[in-house]
């Protein structure tokens, strides 16, 4: 019994007799109809991700199955087991307030089950980066499979993908473009597919990015979540799950600092998700690195927006995927990038390109001397209104809105915005800014998708389609406009946005990388001296635990106790 090499009797039960622990979990496992020699296997765990309540998670029984298939073929031993999942729009207050949960659960579920490998299948928002974060964590040998993108929908001829159409459309509908008939027959087209979000939302980037880093296998990112090639891919995966075990390479060798520099590259020349830059610096704070906004910034003038898609551009995933999907931009990037870096197959990122097959005309991802646009689709911001930083989209930013100066119609939180944003008496001009706070990490909690606060409804009948906003908040990566985000320190704990009140002056200016509240050093450190924070009764469980330690949105939201134990550097390098 005690022959078995592998699997079955890593990480015993702990009974004080490891002869007893090992008999027991054996005499467990054949319950299940094993054969001895099958738990001698290599064990590979699979996540399973799948609910009822996260409809991007649609395929992830045939995932399971196709990458069981593989593992089998290999030689190991498929064991599934379920961990969390979020839905975006199916839970409450935010997702991004359990994703810390999801990692939390999954690193101990790795760590405390008897695995030489795990494949974590994830794909809508929250899950992948949870899943980097556990595994970061935990440093198990681990490969990433994601659902893959739905495909587009239609509607009336017109091409519809969620949710960066869902938004064009409820912004029409507010202002009076779209009839109620219209909308409703509208939400049968935006999501016509299992999978993820077809645009290049936060889970179409963080699946870019997790291919970028070395985490999934080559060309995994773009596949249509119901096409048979996402098959194929499980398939492999599994396979590689094994070799993976038996090379015992693990996370930690391959999310490296310069990989995540590479991933962070990427980030920036798809024009993706402003909410990637906190998973990714949440997965680099489990790893030891800090996220260097003054070098994201510099590396944002450096890295044009190659990829045309949706919001920043006009095509969705599926078009990258007929475009070659990730090798198309790797090789287009490739002298951005560091090729060294190793990936999940056991080599390089530049052998994985030169073994690829190769490019072919397209128009979705451009060449890096003809962008869609100049910089890289995030900029940081500074000044004394985000003194620890601040972000804009400026890929999906109006041009002409981002030198601006106006008058601050403030909202004191979710509640007041909901309450006011559409009274008929609201006095608000277009060119004022809207300030939206207490939608930070503490604040919210959770730092919700609220950033895209809605244009007045009396200003949206009016024809305004864009207007300057500013919070503490996240915004979701298929939203688009002139909004500034995730301002650090958040209001919550006292940052600057928690003083500012309606008629201050505030300046963005995004050449400069400038945001100020146009007021008298005085004067803001007299307002902050008599500001308050919340006090919260009876908190207990999730919440407590929270709100005690999640961190601000440099330090990824993550928990504090849960980042590397010291800093050994910070990213880009
Ligand atoms: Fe799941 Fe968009 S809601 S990926």
């Amino acid at each position: 019994m005690t022959n078995i090499k592998r699997g079955l009797n890593r990480r015993l039960a702990n009974y004080g007799d490891t002869e007893f622990s090992l008999y027991l979990r054996k005499a467990f496992a054949k319950s299940m109809g094993y054969l001895d020699k099958d738990l001698e296997k290599p064990i590979v765990g699979i996540t399973n991700t799948h609910s009822d309540l996260v409809s991007c998670h649609g395929t992830v029984p045939q995932l399971i199955s196709a990458a069981s298939d593989g593992i089998i073929e290999a030689g190991g031993l498929p064991l599934v087991f379920p961990t969390i999942s979020l839905g975006e729009s199916f839970v409450t207050p935010t997702s991004m307030y359990f994703r810390n949960l999801m990692a939390m659960e999954t690193e101990e579920m790795i760590k405390g089950q008897p695995l030489d490998a795990v494949i974590l299948i994830g794909g809508c928002d929250k899950t992948v980066p949870a899943q980097l974060m556990a595994t970061a964590s935990a440093n198990l040998p681990s490969i990433s499979l994601v659902t893959g993108p739905m495909m587009t929908g239609s509607f009336r001829g017109e091409k519809l993908g969620a949710c960066t159409d869902c938004r064009r459309y409820w912004a029409a509908y507010r202002a009076g473009e779209v009839t109620d008939d219209d909308i409703e027959d509208i939400t049968s087209s935006l999501c016509p597919t299992a999978g993820t979000c077809m645009v290049m939302g936060t889970a179409s980037t963080m699946a870019c990015m997790t291919e970028a880093m070395g985490m999934m296998l080559i060309g995994g990112a773009a596949i249509p979540a119901i096409q048979a090639d996402r098959i194929r891919q499980a398939r492999k995966t599994g396979y590689c799950s094994v070799t993976l075990s038996k090379s015992n390479i693990k996370p930690r060798q391959i999310m490296t600092q310069s990989a995540l520099t590479n991933a962070l590259r990427v980030m920036l020349a798809i024009g993706g998700s402003t909410n990637a830059l906190i998973h990714i610096a949440a997965i680099a704070g489990r790893l030891g690195y800090d996220i260097d906004y003054k070098k994201i910034d510099k590396m944002s003038r450096e890295t044009p927006v190659l990829v045309d898609l949706k919001p920043s551009g006009k095509h969705y995933m599926e078009d990258l995927q007929n475009a070659g999907g990730m090798i198309t931009i790797l090789r287009e990037l490739s002298p951005l990038l560091d090729l060294e870096c190793l990936t999940v197959s056991g080599l390089t990122l530049g052998e994985e390109l030169n073994k690829a097959p190769p490019n072919w005309k397209q128009d979705v991802v451009r060449s890096l001397n003809n962008p869609i646009f100049p910089e890289g689709g995030i900029a940081v911001l500074t000044g004394n209104l985000a003194p620890d930083g601040a972000i804009i989209k400026q890929s999906a930013a109006n041009i002409d809105l981002t030198q601006h100066e106006g008058r601050a119609i403030v909202f004191d939180g979710l509640e007041d915005l909901a309450n006011r944003i559409d009274l008929p008496d609201l006095d608000v001009e277009p060119d004022d800014i809207l300030v939206l706070k207490n939608v930070g990490p503490k604040g919210a909690p959770g730092m919700p998708e609220a950033g895209y606060i809605p244009i007045p409804r009396k200003l949206a009948q009016q024809g305004v389609k864009d207007m300057v906003r500013i919070s503490d908040a996240r915004m979701s990566g298929t939203a688009f406009g002139t909004i500034v985000l995730h301002v650090s320190p958040e209001a919550a704990i006292g940052g600057c946005l928690a003083i500012v009140k309606t008629g201050d002056r505030i300046s963005l200016d995004l050449k400069e990388r400038n945001l100020n509240l146009l007021l008298p050093d005085k004067e803001i450190k007299k307002r902050l001296s008599s500001w308050m924070p919340k006090q919260y009764d009876n908190i207990r469980g999730w919440k407590k635990l929270f709100l005690q330690h999640v961190q601000q949105a440099p330090k990824g939201c993550d928990l504090d106790f849960l980042c590397a134990p010291k800093t050994l550097g910070s990213i880009p390098n």
